[in-house]
């Protein structure tokens, strides 16, 4: 079967990377990729939002399956586009229609569907311009912090966590009143701050029965010890130490489950990826957000600890046929260290020369933002290499991907040597 991933970081890379290793697979494309898509399949020079030319793409290199990689397709209805099209409505597409995308692409609707089905998450009011004094007075009833949330996708900035009510208050009228975040603020979902320690889990769906993936965390901020400013991930580890069988029974039951069949109930048709971003307060999960699509870095860790054949996994998703297979994992654990741009996730530069991919041993270097100049692997983008490798424990994991991280280097590289310090 011919294949498309669309996107171009360090999850797309991984994907391809785990694809590439199926007996399933006739050709691999990727679009538009990067620099390690490239040595896996053919990446085409096209935007993923650019659903015309995905179509072209699709049609003259007769692809039967399509993976999204990013929310912003999924979200602007890249499946639905796909269904509605006579030459391309056959075309399995793993990741959910427009509908569905929402569970992202509002935070409104997320918060409405969990409390729908009695899925654990913070107490929560929303609130438009109109009703701005109303956001005012519900702030004076909250303790602090105060959590703001954007409604809808602003680039992973869009939630504010603030300590002052006075400052709260002004932040709520920037988003509603001033459209800090454009439209994407036009309302904000204001909630009660949970205390506690986040991991990811994702499963792989296709609206009525899933399979789940390993569990992973992420580091977010810039900075070590989790300061600074927040990027798009600054490292993972999988699986997470913390999350024994007892509590991820519990997220199964109080969760996954709950969401797929929610899903079903609501007559919302999904087929791809859920990621849970999940906070365990006490010994208690709740739910911080969804995800429509697997987590980037914690695709690095989580699609390599994989042994089933993965695409196997996404032709039965494509097939309704989910039900039918089972998912294995390595016993290893599994870590990633990304490697920056100087300046990110603020300003940076591009196009400077990689030096040591060559060097590499024992650990996978998945590209994210990278290019070809000159016959030169150059930076492309904010997060640059994923160096992902496994240990008996995450701790040997991560010793082997600083060992490799010492042999790469390009002009003002940053990393955070600090990847797993809270577990
Ligand atoms: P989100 O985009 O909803 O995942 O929020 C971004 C980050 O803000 C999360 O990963 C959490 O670290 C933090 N966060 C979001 N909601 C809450 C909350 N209700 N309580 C505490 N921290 C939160
Ligand atoms: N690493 C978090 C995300 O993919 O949203």
């Amino acid at each position: 079967m011919n294949v498309l991933i669309l996107g171009s970081g360090g999850r797309e890379h991984a994907m391809a990377w785990k694809i590439a290793q199926s007996d399933l697979l006739t050709q691999l494309f990727i679009a538009p990729g990067n620099e390690g898509t490239d040595q896996l399949g053919v990446n085409i020079k096209i935007q993923p939002t650019d659903f015309e030319s995905v179509k072209e793409v699709v049609l003259e290199h007769e692809i039967e399956l399509v993976v999204v990689g990013p929310e912003d397709p999924l979200v602007k209805g890249i499946h639905d586009f796909f269904l509605n099209d006579s030459e391309l409505k056959n075309v399995a597409v793993i990741g959910p229609q427009k509908l569905a995308a929402q569970l992202e692409g509002s935070k409104e609707f997320a918060k409405e569907f969990m409390v729908r089905h009695n899925i654990p998450t913070a107490a929560y009011k929303s609130f438009t311009k109109n009703s701005l004094d109303e956001g005012f007075h519900f702030l004076e009833t909250l303790n602090p912090p105060f959590v703001l949330k954007a409604d809808g996708l602003a680039q992973g900035k869009g939630v504010l966590i603030l300590n002052d009510l006075q400052e709260a208050k002004d932040e709520l009228k920037e988003m509603l009143a001033n459209e800090k975040f454009g439209a994407a603020s036009s309302k904000v979902v204001i909630e009660e701050f949970l205390d506690g320690i986040e991991l990811s889990c994702f499963v792989l769906t296709d609206g009525r029965s899933y399979v789940n993936f390993p569990n992973a965390k992420d580091y977010k901020r810039i900075g070590e010890g989790d300061k600074g400013l927040n990027t798009g991930g600054m490292g993972a580890v999988s699986p997470v130490p913390f999350a024994d069988e007892v509590f991820m029974k519990k997220i199964e039951e109080q969760v996954i489950k709950p969401t797929v069949d929610g899903l079903q109930k609501d007559h919302i048709p999904y087929k791809g990826f859920i990621f849970f971003g999940i906070i365990k307060v006490g010994d208690e999960p709740k739910v911080i957000e969804y995800n429509c699509r697997m987590g980037d870095p914690e695709s690095e860790v989580v699609i390599p600890r994989i042994k089933s054949d993965f695409l196997e996994l996404l032709i039965a998703a494509g097939k309704n046929e989910l039900h039918t297979k089972t998912i294995e994992f390595v016993n290893e654990s599994a870590c990633t260290v990304m490697l920056v741009s100087g300046g990110y996730p603020e300003a940076y530069e591009k196009g400077k020369v990689i030096y040591g991919l060559d060097k590499v041993e024992g650990s996978i270097a998945f590209h994210a933002g990278t290019t070809n100049k000159n016959n030169d692997v150059v930076t492309n983008g904010g997060r640059v290499l994923a160096m992902t490798s496994f240990g008996a424990d995450f701790k040997q994991a991560l010793k082997k991907s600083y060992q490799n991280i010492d042999k790469i280097c390009f002009d003002k590289m940053n990393f955070r040597k600090d990847i797993g310090f809270d577990l």
